[in-house]
């Protein structure tokens, strides 16, 4: 039976692979999830999978040496999926240190206790052992041109604390393949969205104002372009990865679905238009006018395109979601959620929205 080690389960992709992972192989598998449980990480995401008993919750912060080897200890780990992190860009404006710490210092010290763990004398490393460490486009910086595509072999040029302290970590894995032969493998996804998402996110953010007559705060001139992938793609990239991703490599992963912000609002709009009933009281807050355009973010990356081919072509991985069919699905599942959303925007994350949102000035 083959154990995955999930850190940062309880966030946004981290719960959703876990679904996904519970569903695709049931029983056959053991999960253990550790995450930190930051504002971004929600026990919540994890009800339908939490007393099953193939399944495990490590309340633990991954810098802490101490607890992320006693899960070693504990269990015999085959496969890390390495998702925690500090993962919002305007956060990382206001706050790098903690993504340094999280990010690299965290993951340096995921693969020390793996490494530690699994490692034999001779060097080498029994058969089937994975670290997969789950990045981002952002490492690759920015594009220009509208053909241009982020490759796997596409430098990296980070811009912000977070994309910054993302390539960092990348680093780290391939240094730790590179010295110790350790079993590590890196993806690259572009920008996911789905159930579950934090609403201080594009997607999220929208729907929740929408549905409360908020405005809809658009940075700069709203034209800046982002490579949309359905949640539960990344999943099944992910898994497709584990089971057949060369060690030492990395993998993009993404759709060629790359939108500019404000026709994301636009659609948005239009979706919870059709999807609301014609008596339900939030259709009356959903309107265009809502669209307010603010002081553009700080070193604002224009434009994220992966090119999938790597992926594709050697494990066949493709999207199954068309962005039509995602943006439907996901919109329905914040409708059908509004308790999970409440929870989430109430308390800690009302004081911050109120300090992003109130300095920054419309435009
Ligand atoms: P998220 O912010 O929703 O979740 C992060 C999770 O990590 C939370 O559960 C949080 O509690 C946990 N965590 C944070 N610090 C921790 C610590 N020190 N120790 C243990 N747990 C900690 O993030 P997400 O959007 O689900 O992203 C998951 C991963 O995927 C990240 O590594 C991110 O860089 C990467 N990624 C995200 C996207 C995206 O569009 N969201 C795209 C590509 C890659
Ligand atoms: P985000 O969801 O924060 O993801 P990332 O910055 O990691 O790509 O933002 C996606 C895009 O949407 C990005 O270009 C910034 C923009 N954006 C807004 O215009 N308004 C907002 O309120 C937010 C959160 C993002």
């Amino acid at each position: 039976m083959k154990t995955y080690l999930v850190t940062g389960g309880a966030g946004f992709i981290g719960s959703n692979f876990i679904h996904f992972l519970f569903e695709k192989y049931g029983d056959d598998i053991r999960i253990l999830n550790a995450d930190a449980l930051t504002y971004a990480g929600n026990p919540e995401n994890l009800r339908a999978v939490e007393n099953r008993e193939n399944y495990r919750f490590y309340k633990v912060d991954i810098c802490d040496t101490e607890a992320v080897s006693e899960i070693f200890r504990e269990n015999d780990v085959d496969c890390v999926v390495n998702f925690a992190a500090e993962s919002h860009v305007d956060r990382s404006i206001d706050h790098p240190e903690i993504f340094v710490r999280t990010n690299v210092l965290g993951t340096a010290v995921m693969l020390n206790a793996a490494r530690a763990a699994w490692e034999k004398e001779d060097g080498k490393y029994p058969e089937g052992k994975r670290f997969l460490h789950v990045s981002t486009d952002e490492v690759y910086g920015s594009l220009s041109g509208s053909d241009d595509y982020f490759y796997e072999t596409t430098p990296y040029d980070p811009h912000s604390p977070y994309s910054a302290s993302k390539a960092s970590s990348d680093f780290l894995v391939k240094s730790y393949v590179d010295t110790y032969q350790f079993p590590g493998i890196i993806t690259n996804c572009s920008n996911n969205y789905g159930p579950y998402q934090f609403p201080e996110k594009l997607i999220p953010l929208m729907i929740n104002n929408a549905l409360n007559g908020k405005s809809l705060p658009v940075y700069g001139d709203g034209k800046n372009v982002r490579d949309w992938l359905y949640v539960e793609d990344h999943a099944k990239g992910i898994d497709a990865v584990i089971n057949g991703g060369r060690i030492g490599e990395k993998y993009n992963i993404g759709g060629h679905n790359e939108r500019e912000n404000v026709e994301i609002v636009h659609i948005i709009l239009d979706t919870l238009r059709e999807l609301l009933d014609e008596n339900d009281p939030r259709r009356e807050n959903v309107s265009d006018s809502l669209i307010t355009y603010v002081t553009d973010r700080k070193g604002h990356d224009r434009r994220y395109a992966i090119a999938p081919d790597k992926i594709r072509s050697e494990l066949g991985w493709e999207p199954e979601t068309t962005f039509e069919e995602g943006i439907r699905k996901t919109i329905r599942w914040y409708l059908n959620n509004e308790e999970w959303l409440k929870n989430v925007t109430s308390g800690e994350y009302q004081k911050y929205y109120e300090k992003m949102y109130g300095a920054k000035k419309e435009s």
